[in-house]
């Protein structure tokens, strides 16, 4: 099968691949809501807690996906380093009030350092969360990113930079609507601006 063609506009701006196509994220997030409702089908209240601001597409997608009680919180977590790799993350936002004894999925589009997915599991557990699953949409094939525990994961892909469905360079392309891969030439070219 030949990989979807980059369409005109996003090819313009530097997007060299089509990665997971659309059609591909939305089975996979069905799947991923059908998994947690299966667990959740008794009733318990569920939290998700989305990582601002890249995972708001998917969780917009994926709570639509749970016809179960569910709730939604999110958290804003900053994250230092170069542009394109993270050095380190630091909560930018007070923690969700509602998680107390509740059952939290924490809910990110990307697990790449794993800094992020181990700080804010590690401060809802604090906080009293009676448990705490982390939902990825997609994992890297790095070291760091497959030893950080992470209980749902939609799509292994390879340790390169990628935008769409909520991923962001410098906050654009986070309105792409599949994942690809965007060219070094222009990641060098907008580092700058
Ligand atoms: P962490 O390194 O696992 O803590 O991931 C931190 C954050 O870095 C993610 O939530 C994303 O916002 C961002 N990130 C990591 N890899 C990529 C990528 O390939 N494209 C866009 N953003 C990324
Ligand atoms: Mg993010």
């Amino acid at each position: 099968m030949h990989a979807p063609l980059v369409p005109r506009y996003w090819a313009d701006q530097g997007v060299e691949r089509v990665l997971i196509d659309e059609g591909s994220i939305n089975r996979r997030v069905q799947e991923l809501g059908r998994e947690l409702a299966a667990q959740f089908h008794d009733g318990r209240e569920v939290v998700l807690v989305a990582v601002l601001t890249g995972a708001v597409v998917f969780v917009a997608d994926l709570m639509r996906a749970i016809p179960t009680r569910v709730k939604i919180s999110m958290v804003s977590v900053a994250s230092y380093g170069a542009s394109t790799t993270s050095q380190g993350a630091v909560l930018a936002s007070a923690l969700p009030s509602n998680i107390q004894g509740k059952h939290v999925i924490l809910v990110d589009e990307i697990l790449d350092s794993g800094g992020t997915i181990r700080l804010v599991r590690d401060r809802l557990n604090a906080n009293g969360a009676a448990s705490v699953q982390a939902c990825v949409l997609l994992r890297k094939q790095r070291p760091q990113a497959l030893e950080t525990p992470c209980e749902l994961v939609g799509f292994d892909i390879p340790d390169v930079f990628v935008v769409g469905y909520g991923l962001d360079f410098n906050d654009e392309f986070r309105n792409m609507p599949f994942v690809g891969v965007l060219g070094e030439a222009a990641i060098r070219a907008r580092s700058n601006s």
